[in-house]
C-alpha cells in the first residue's frame, strides 16, 4: 500500500520536479485572499526571524506537544570545531583511517582525518540563530587536544577527531543563546557515536560512571530550571504552552541514560529515540527511494512513536562508504599506486550516480554536499507533494539563511586543510531547509487549529512570508554529472 502510494507521488513528482509551489496547491490558494487584506497590521510577518521562528508560531504550536513537531537539525552538529587529534574512544575509526593513522603518523594525518570528519560549518550560536532546534552533540571523556593520552581528561565533542574546545564551552553558547530568545526551545542528544541505547562501556568505553555523573552535573548546572523535567510528566503528554510556563525550553535526551544522569527526572533517556538511518550510502538511488518512502509514512511513524513517547529522529547524513576513505586515502598519501589501482574510478562508482566516473569526492563535506543536493528534493516534496515530515531531522552542511547547501563549494567556516571543494558554477547554491519545515508545521498546525473552529491571524500572515522566503532559496536543479549533480534522476 505505502510502496504503491509512493510511487504514484514519484511519478508526479518527478514530471513537475523543477515548478516552484504549483498553483493548484490548496494551501497557495487559502492564502491568496488572506495575503491581500493582513497588509494593514502584518505584525505576525513582520515578527517572523529563524531565530525566532517557535515563537512566530505560538499562537498555534502552544497547544501541541513537542512530538507533534517537526524540528529542523544538524547532523554531527559541533564538528565545525574540529581540531586535529584523534579522541578518546574513537575505537571504531573505520579500517582505512586506522590504516592512516598507523602508516602516516609521520605526515601529520590530522588534516586528513579532518577532511573526512567535517560536516558542518556553522557555529553553535549561528546553527541556533539559523533555527536549528535539533542538536547532535556527541561527546567523550578524553585528553586536551594536541596532549599525550595520560593528560589530565575533560569532556570534549568529537567525530573521530576532538574539538578545539570543552563540550561545556558549546553548551555554554546554548545557554545563551537561549537567554536572548526567551521563546525559543532547544533538543539536544548527549551520546558519544549516535547509538541511542548502548549502555556502559559500550556508550562511553572506559569512563567510569561518577565521572558521567560529575559532567551531567554540570549540564544541570548550567541549564537549569531551563531543563524540561519528566517529574511533571511525559514529553508526549505536556504542551509547549505548559513547557513556556515552566520556562522549561530545553529538552535533553542522554543516551546511557541511568548511569549518565543517576536517573535524573531532567533528562529523557535516549533509548525513547527512534533513530532511523538512511541507506548505507552505497547508492544515492537507493537513498533517495528510502527516505520518499519514509516520509510518505512519517504521519504513522510519529502517530506510534508518541504513544510510546518516542521522538522519530531521521538521519538524512552523508555516510562515507569505506571506498571512498580507502581511496581518498590512496590519491592523497600514495598517489602512484592510487592512479595504478583506478582508484578515481572505483571510489565514484560507489556512488551509483550515472556519468559519475571521474571524480572521488576528496572530503566527507563534498560528500555531504552531494547528498543533499538529492535530500532537498525530497524536502521540497513535502511542501509541493504533502509529504509529512518526522519530530526531528539531523542533516549535514547547514549554511547561513537557514539552508542546506547543494553546491560543491564546501562550508568556509575554519576551511580544511587546503580544501575548497571542486570548483565551478553553482558552488554555493543552497535550499531553504529550515523555512520548508517550519512551513510545513504551521501547515499541520494550522489545519488542526481550524479543525478545531479557531483561527489565528498566522495562519493567514505566515504563510506567504514562508512561501517567499523559500522562493529565495528554491529546489534547484542543474545538470553537472562530473560531480553527480543530475537533472531529473532518480
Ligand atoms: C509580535 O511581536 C510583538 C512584540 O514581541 C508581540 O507583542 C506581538 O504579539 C507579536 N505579534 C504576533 C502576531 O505574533
Ligand atoms: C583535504 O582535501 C583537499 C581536497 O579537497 C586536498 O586538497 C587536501 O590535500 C586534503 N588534505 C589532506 C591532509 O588530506
Ligand atoms: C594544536 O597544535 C597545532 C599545531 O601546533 C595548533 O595549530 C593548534 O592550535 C593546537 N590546538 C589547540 C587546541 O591547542
Ligand atoms: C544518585 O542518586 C541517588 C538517589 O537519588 C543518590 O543517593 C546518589 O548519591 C546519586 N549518585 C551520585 C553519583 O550522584
Ligand atoms: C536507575 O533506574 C534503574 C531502573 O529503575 C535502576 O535499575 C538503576 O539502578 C538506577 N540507576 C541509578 C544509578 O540510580
Ligand atoms: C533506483 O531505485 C529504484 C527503487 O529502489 C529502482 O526501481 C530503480 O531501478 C533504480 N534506478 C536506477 C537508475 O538505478
Ligand atoms: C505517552 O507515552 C506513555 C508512555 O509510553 C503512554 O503510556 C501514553 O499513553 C502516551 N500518551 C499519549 C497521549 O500518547
Ligand atoms: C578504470 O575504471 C574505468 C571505469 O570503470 C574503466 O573504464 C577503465 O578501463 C579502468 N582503467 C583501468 C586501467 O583499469
Ligand atoms: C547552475 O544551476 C542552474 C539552475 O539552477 C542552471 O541553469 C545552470 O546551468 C547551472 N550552472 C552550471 C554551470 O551547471
Amino acid at each position: 500500500m505505502i510502496v504503491v502510494s509512493v510511487l504514484l507521488l514519484c511519478v508526479g513528482w518527478v514530471a513537475g520536479s523543477h515548478a516552484t509551489a504549483g498553483a493548484t496547491d490548496a494551501f497557495t490558494g487559502a492564502t491568496a485572499g488572506a495575503t491581500a487584506g493582513a497588509t494593514a497590521g502584518a505584525t505576525a510577518a513582520s515578527n517572523y526571524s529563524l531565530d525566532s521562528w517557535m515563537t512566530a508560531l505560538m499562537p498555534v504550536i502552544g497547544t501541541m506537544s513537542l512530538l507533534d513537531l517537526s524540528l529542523p537539525g544538524t547532523h554531527d552538529s559541533m564538528t565545525w570545531d574540529l581540531s586535529t587529534t584523534v579522541s578518546d574512544g574513537s575505537n571504531d575509526l573505520p579500517p582505512p583511517i586506522a590504516w592512516v593513522l598507523h602508516e602516516f603518523h609521520d605526515f601529520a594525518p590530522g588534516h586528513f582525518i579532518k577532511n573526512q570528519s567535517r560536516t558542518q560549518g556553522l557555529s553553535m550560536t549561528q546553527q541556533l540563530d539559523n533555527g536549528i532546534r535539533f542538536i547532535d552533540f556527541r561527546i567523550m571523556y578524553t585528553s586536551g587536544p594536541n596532549n599525550t593520552a595520560s593528560a589530565t581528561h575533560d569532556w570534549y565533542c568529537l567525530h573521530m577527531l576532538e574539538t578545539n574546545n570543552k563540550a561545556m564551552t558549546y553548551l555554554r553558547e546554548a545557554k545563551t543563546w537561549l537567554d536572548a530568545h526567551p521563546g525559543e526551545m532547544l533538543v539536544l542528544w548527549l551520546s558519544r557515536h549516535g547509538n541511542t541505547c548502548a549502555k556502559g562501556n559500550d556508550q562511553y568505553p572506559n569512563v567510569p560512571d561518577p565521572i558521567k555523573v560529575a559532567f551531567w552535573s554540570q549540564v544541570e548546572a548550567l541549564f537549569g530550571d531551563l531543563l524540561f523535567d519528566e517529574a511533571h510528566g511525559l514529553l508526549n503528554e505536556t504542551t509547549i504552552n505548559d513547557m513556556r510556563a515552566r520556562h522549561q525550553r530545553v529538552v535533553v535526551y542522554a543516551s546511557d541514560y541511568a548511569r549518565f544522569t543517576n536517573n535524573s527526572t531532567r533528562a529523557i533517556d535516549a533509548c525513547l529515540i527512534d533513530n532511523q538511518l538512511g541507506d548505507s550510502v552505497q547508492s544515492e538511488n537507493a537513498t533517495f527511494h528510502t527516505l520518499m518512502a519514509r516520509f510518505a509514512d512519517a504521519d504513522n511513524i510519529k502517530r506510534n512513536d508518541k504513544q510510546q513517547n518516542r521522538l522519530y529522529l531521521q538521519s538524512m547524513a552523508a555516510g562515507a562508504p569505506l571506498q571512498q576513505l580507502e581511496m581518498a586515502a590512496l590519491l592523497h598519501f600514495l598517489p602512484k599506486i592510487a592512479h595504478r589501482d583506478n582508484a578515481t574510478a572505483k571510489c565514484a562508482a560507489v556512488f551509483a550516480i550515472p556519468g559519475l566516473t571521474a571524480w572521488c569526492p576528496p572530503t566527507l563535506m563534498d560528500i555531504s554536499l552531494l547528498t543533499n543536493y538529492y535530500n532537498q528534493r525530497i524536502l521540497d516534496a513535502v511542501i509541493t507533494h504533502n509529504l509529512a515530515l518526522p519530530n526531528a531531522i539531523y542533516i549535514d552542511a547547514v549554511d547561513t539563511d537557514g539552508t542546506i547547501r547543494t553546491g560543491t563549494t564546501l562550508l568556509d567556516r575554519a576551511p580544511l586543510h587546503g580544501a575548497n571543494g571542486v570548483s565551478g558554477a553553482n558552488g554555493t547554491t543552497a535550499f531553504a531547509y529550515v523555512d520548508t519545515m517550519v512551513l510545513y508545521n504551521l501547515k499541520r498546525a494550522c489545519a488542526a487549529a481550524q479543525s478545531r473552529s479557531s483561527t489565528s491571524e498566522v495562519c493567514h500572515e505566515l504563510p506567504p512570508v514562508l512561501e517567499a522566503r523559500r522562493k529565495s532559496h528554491p529546489l534547484q536543479t542543474w545538470n553537472d554529472p562530473t560531480h553527480g549533480r543530475l537533472l531529473g534522476w532518480p
